[in-house]
């Protein structure tokens, strides 16, 4: 079944999940004008993509690249994919996202996986990151995830530290 519709600047549309998922204590709290929501697929006109260039190169996708990523993720990455947007009443300002990982390990557990977390640049230092980790971490814990991780340069390590993460463990990585 699909997620119900949400409302994204006066259009119905269907979410990438559930809007049940969003925080109301991370949503009531933002400034006045911006929301917090699951991201749609309408959000490419507003500016989605934008925001992950201050994270690092996205490359240019088109239009239909980025319906058929989509696609995928509601369809084939339904149940681990959530993306989810700030936006501030006029484009996209802020964005994270949860990657839930099923394991036999920990009785059939689950683990999330932070990953892509970006703010606008104009718009940081505004406990934009802080509350969409919280969104985040709120999902997490009611899709059922034991724990949640992630990967960070050094420079971050103080910004997660705020948001209660701890050290633990050392990345390690192959390219291909
Ligand atoms: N080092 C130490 N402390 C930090 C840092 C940092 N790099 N960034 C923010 N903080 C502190 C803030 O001072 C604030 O502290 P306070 O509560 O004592 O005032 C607290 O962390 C919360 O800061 P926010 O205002 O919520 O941070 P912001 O909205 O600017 O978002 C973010 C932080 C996401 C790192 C943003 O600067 C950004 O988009 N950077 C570029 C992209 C990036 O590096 N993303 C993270 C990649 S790692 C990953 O995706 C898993």
């Amino acid at each position: 079944m699909n997620a119900p519709e949400i409302l994204t600047n006066g259009v119905s549309e269907t979410p990438l999940f559930s809007g049940d998922l969003i925080s109301p204590a991370v949503a009531a709290i933002l400034p006045e004008s911006y929301t917090i929501r699951p991201m749609c697929k309408s959000d490419y006109a507003r500016g989605f993509l934008d925001v992950l260039r201050v994270l690092t190169t996205v490359g240019d996708i088109t239009e239909s690249q980025w319906d058929e990523r989509y696609k995928w993720m509601e369809t084939q990455g339904k149940g681990a994919y959530y993306l989810l947007v700030v936006d501030d009443g006029t484009r996209i300002v802020g964005t994270g996202a949860l990657i839930v990982e099923r394991k036999f390990i920990h009785n059939l557990g689950l683990v999330g996986h932070i990953e892509d977390i970006a703010v606008a640049k104009d718009q940081q230092g505004k406990k934009l990151g802080l509350k969409i980790i919280r969104a985040l971490d709120f999902i997490a814990e009611k899709v059922g995830c034991y724990k949640s991780i992630l990967d960070c340069s050094e420079a971050n390590e103080g910004f997660y530290v705020k948001c209660g993460f701890k050290r633990a463990g050392l990345e390690m990585a192959h390219y291909y």
